[in-house]
């Protein structure tokens, strides 16, 4: 028989979760709320079948929003420390709200050219309270086995309950999307972009030349 087992999880995908105190929470999202909703009166457009509206992408600038902005900077930063990561700064390049009313969904998506990329939720109607992550790795789903029960193992989409004063961060290159609103109420949430500041000049050069693309932890 088997002396012992184990399972190694190799690159794996990190998503954060980040709750907010409620009471900080409550008083943010009433804040926020009366500052998007200052923003999108009168409503800018029509909207199609199963669209939403979203705000310009510069709220990150604005200095109403400059406490949420520095939740999102201080929660990259730690997403940055649990990695590892040496770099010399990471800066939102993009936030805008999205507000989604019954039959609004977000299709699967990417958000290209940036580092992380993030949710924070300020208004949740029961019912209307998730977002989906799907399996990045092609491959992987070229055979999906039945299965007794799913798990993050076998699956190919991992859902995720939020609520108001959460803050969700995820790799940009991670595919994923949210559901329909089949509430009558509007789902309102946050979404951002951050990347390294200076990529360019600091991040994008060879790290090791002629021994790349693959890098391995030591051990
Ligand atoms: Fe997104």
């Amino acid at each position: 028989m088997f002396a012992s087992t184990s399972v190694q999880e190799f690159f794996p995908t990190p998503v954060w979760t980040l709750d907010l105190q409620p009471a900080v929470a409550e008083a943010l999202n009433r804040q926020l709320l009366s500052d998007i909703k200052r923003m999108t009166s009168p409503r800018p457009m029509e909207l199609e079948l199963g669209g939403f509206w979203q705000t310009q992408t510069d709220m990150h600038t604005r200095p109403e929003f400059g406490q949420l902005t520095s939740l999102l900077q201080k929660a990259c930063n730690a997403a940055l420390d649990f990695l590892q990561i040496e770099h010399r700064g990471i800066s939102i390049t993009a936030c805008w709200a999205n507000i989604g009313p019954t039959g609004g969904l977000h299709s699967a998506h990417t958000h290209p050219n940036n580092y992380f990329s993030g949710v924070y939720y300020v208004h949740t109607p029961a019912g209307a309270e998730s977002i989906d992550f799907f399996d990045p790795r092609p491959a992987a789903v070229a055979m999906l086995a039945r299965t007794r029960q799913l798990n993050r193992f076998n699956g190919n989409r991992m859902t995720v309950k939020v609520q108001p004063g959460r803050l969700m961060i995820f790799p940009s290159w991670l595919l994923h999307g949210v559901p329909m609103n089949r509430t009558n109420q509007e789902r309102v949430s946050i979404a951002f972009n951050a990347m390294f500041t200076d990529f360019t000049e600091v991040m994008s050069p060879p790290l090791k030349p002629g021994n790349l693309p693959f890098r391995s932890p030591s051990g």
